[in-house]
């Protein structure tokens, strides 16, 4: 077969909207000419090369890796260069921006709010060493079951698709949303970080961890397989658990009024239960 006769003709309906012109936003459709394998995101190139300039959406490594180009393809988040327009149409496919931000223009979503969220949780090891982290003299060594505990959740590529996908996000901006906490989690499940206490009250706010109620539609619009939602429960639980050690250590009486009156209660309080991967010695808790 020629590659003539190969290519059939999909109609782009996408959803255009400039804040600083325009009232409202609009629907305006394009007639593209597509191959086999051909992608979202080049098609989206075609329609700014061929039928309309002023079209705008983001994009950087056409490969899955940058975070850039994630919208909504036929209504559900996903990354327009990881998606094959054969693969969600036959004649015709919808394309907007992102719901649950700001609209820069057209399919450009304003992901600082996002970003903001995510710098408030501290991604990156928190530690007491900062002598050895600013001059090294040695290696942070981890086990093969500890890098295993976070390696999931390191594959985040912050796109944002969690956040349009969340019902908690949709109804409370003050909610770090998805991205950031998980995030969080990986950084806290760290053998290498010791960063819970300073991450403590954004996650124990009236608009933190919380929040979550799992509805787990982010982890379905996830496209590299993260699953937030998991990492949110886990986070959860390690809160949960931090709070345990906490009164065991200190007394439950001590943590809300002062010191308890007599350490022997605090022995009644039974240890939590193991965690299922082993922590390394360096982890401070
Ligand atoms: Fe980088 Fe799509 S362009 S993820």
């Amino acid at each position: 077969m020629s590659a003539a006769e190969d290519t059939r003709e999909v109609v782009f309906h996408i959803r255009r909207y400039d804040p600083d012109r325009d009232g409202a936003p609009t629907w305006k459709s394009y007639r593209v000419p597509v191959t086999p394998g051909m992608t979202v995101l080049e098609g989206l190139h075609f329609v700014k090369e061929n039928l309309d300039a002023s079209l705008a959406w983001r994009f950087s490594c056409r490969m899955g890796v940058c975070g850039s180009c994630a919208m909504l393809i036929n209504g559900k988040a996903a990354l327009a260069c990881n998606t094959q327009i054969q693969d969600v149409s036959d004649k015709a496919l919808t394309l907007a921006p992102l719901p649950n931000y700001e609209i820069v223009k057209d399919l450009v979503p304003d992901l600082a709010p996002m970003f903001e969220h995510h710098k408030s949780l501290k991604p990156w090891l928190v530690r007491e060493d900062t002598g050895e982290i600013l001059n090294p003299t040695g290696e942070y060594r981890q086990t093969p079951e500890e890098l295993e505990a976070y390696i999931q959740f390191a594959n985040c590529i912050k796109c944002g698709a969690c956040l349009a996908a969340c019902p908690t996000v949709a109804t409370d901006p003050g909610y770090p949303g998805p991205m950031a906490l998980a995030q969080c989690y990986r950084f806290c499940i760290d053998s290498r970080d010791g960063g819970l206490e300073e991450r403590r009250d954004v996650l124990d706010s009236a608009h933190g961890l919380y929040g979550c109620h799992y509805a787990g539609e982010c982890s379905r619009v996830c496209p590299k397989g993260v699953d937030p939602a998991r990492a949110i429960q886990l986070m959860k639980r390690e809160l949960v658990f931090s709070y345990l050690k906490l009164i065991r250590r200190k007394g439950a009486s001590e943590l809300l009024t002062g010191p308890a009156p007599g350490a022997e209660r605090r022995s009644e309080i039974p240890e939590p239960p193991a965690f299922t991967v082993e922590r390394s010695s360096g982890k401070s808790e």
